[in-house]
């Protein structure tokens, strides 16, 4: 854990030491980890410390209608048009305390550098922290970057966490409403671009030396929902060859969707992430399983070839074990490129503060950058972090490399502003 005086002005240790501070209860929803689902009591309070901390780095803060944190940071003009910094605030179950949450707190910190030197730009700067970027509480994804892209299907706003709390319901518990949730969608002339600094969550730029790298594109995903539905019986007196137990044939559908996945170029990956038993007792022969499936791939034809895959291998195994099966697509967010020019001024800011060739990859975690595309031209910087470990408590960066991220962060919002001018940003038509 990292600790800092009192007195500290912009730096990546701060971002990093609040970080830390977020990791636990009041801001996680458990005790003995860190479980920050959308909308939830850790959320809330959550919000309202990072909000202190946007006001306190020059900003004023508001919670939008997502439920999603937004800081603005003032232009020359009030009615200036708006570079986003963002990433979320949501955790996976037992999570790292970076995840998302680093990206949030250098945005705060590349304001807080420019509001320390009385710097204003002619755009204002909004940081924003997206409260659903996991899908940890309901069952899709990037619920609130979908939102602001003004990219909501009707469906997420019917949709029901695991215990039955609509979202209607969840974000009354939140003091919004249903009716204005999609008002939380920007307007695309107002929006210049969106920026995401986040974590690597691989092992790449460790392994080769990199303190940063520069994002050229997101992997596309899917989300199915499988249900498989056999005959629950008594364990003691249902002679196996009469079963139709749906757990025996999920568990020979998990391992048919790891062996496709692992059949493919290494950026193909298929999980089973969740599943629920029912009736979930050891004294009965399983009656019916819901799993989750999770495929992502570079290139979007890899992932689709592989769900198909997916499809045939689940539907043969459920008809030589007669049982029924269900396959819902939950999410689809296909490949996503990110913006050519944006992308080349992050390349220079990063050049900039390290003086080396910055590394450039692909992510195969999903990031909100993916949905806030079809918003605005979106860029990455990623940091590496130790072991490449993510989506666990033993997720660690270096102080050193936060502070190396927060300087490349500034110098892309200086190249950025000289990119622009009161007519309009120098990027090219196709650039953007
Ligand atoms: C989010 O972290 C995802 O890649 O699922
Ligand atoms: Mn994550
Ligand atoms: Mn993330």
């Amino acid at each position: 854990m990292v600790r800092m005086s009192a007195r500290e002005t912009a730096s990546g240790l701060r971002a990093v030491a609040r970080c830390d501070d977020l990791g636990v209860a009041p801001y996680s929803d458990a005790d003995d980890h860190l479980f920050r689902p959308y909308l939830g009591a850790g959320h809330a309070a959550t919000l309202d410390r990072i909000a202190a901390w946007m006001t306190e780095a020059g900003m004023t803060a508001r919670v939008d209608a997502a439920g999603n944190i937004v800081g603005r940071y003032e232009g020359r003009h009030s009615d200036a048009p708006v570079l986003l910094i963002g990433s979320h605030v949501d955790s996976v179950r037992d999570g790292g305390r970076y995840d998302g949450m680093l990206g949030v707190m250098l945005g705060i910190e590349t304001v807080a550098w420019f509001a320390e030197r009385g710097h204003r730009f002619p755009f204002a700067i909004e940081v924003i922290g997206f409260g659903d970027e996991e899908g940890s509480r309901f069952p899709v994804s990037m619920l609130t970057s979908r939102a602001v892209a003004g990219v909501l299907g009707d469906q997420d706003l019917a949709l029901a966490d695991a215990a039955g709390v609509g979202l209607a319901e969840a974000l009354d518990g939140f003091g919004l409403e249903l009716a204005r949730f999609a008002g939380a969608a920007r307007h695309r002339e107002d929006v210049l671009a969106y920026v995401e600094a986040h974590i690597e969550q691989g092992p790449v730029l460790e392994a080769e030396g990199h303190a940063l790298g520069v994002v050229s594109a997101i992997a596309a995903q899917y989300r199915f929902r499988a249900v498989v539905t056999g005959v629950a019986g008594h364990a003691g007196t249902m002679a196996m060859r009469l079963r139709r137990d749906a757990l025996a044939a999920a568990a020979e559908m998990v391992l048919a969707v790891e062996r496709i996945g692992g059949a493919g170029p290494e950026d193909l990956v298929a999980t089973v992430g969740r599943m629920e038993v029912g009736p979930g007792v050891p004294n009965v022969v399983p009656g019916a399983v819901t799993f989750s499936i999770d495929v992502r791939a570079g290139v979007g034809a890899v992932r689709d070839r592989a769900a198909d895959e997916i499809r045939v291998a689940l539907a043969d195994i459920a008809a030589r074990r007669t049982v029924g099966l269900d396959l819902t697509l939950q999410q689809d967010l296909p490949a996503t490129p990110c913006d050519s020019g944006l992308s080349r001024l992050m390349a220079e800011a990063v050049r900039d503060v390290t003086g080396a060739e910055p590394r450039v990859l692909v992510s195969g975690a999903g990031h909100d950058a993916m949905v806030m595309a079809r918003l605005a031209p979106v860029a990455m910087l990623f940091l590496r972090c130790r072991g490449g470990v993510s989506h666990h408590p033993a997720e660690a960066v270096e102080v050193d490399d936060a502070q190396t991220a927060l300087e490349a962060m500034t110098a892309f919002v200086t190249r950025f502003e000289h990119t622009w001018s009161d007519a309009g940003p120098a990027l090219t038509e196709e650039e953007r």
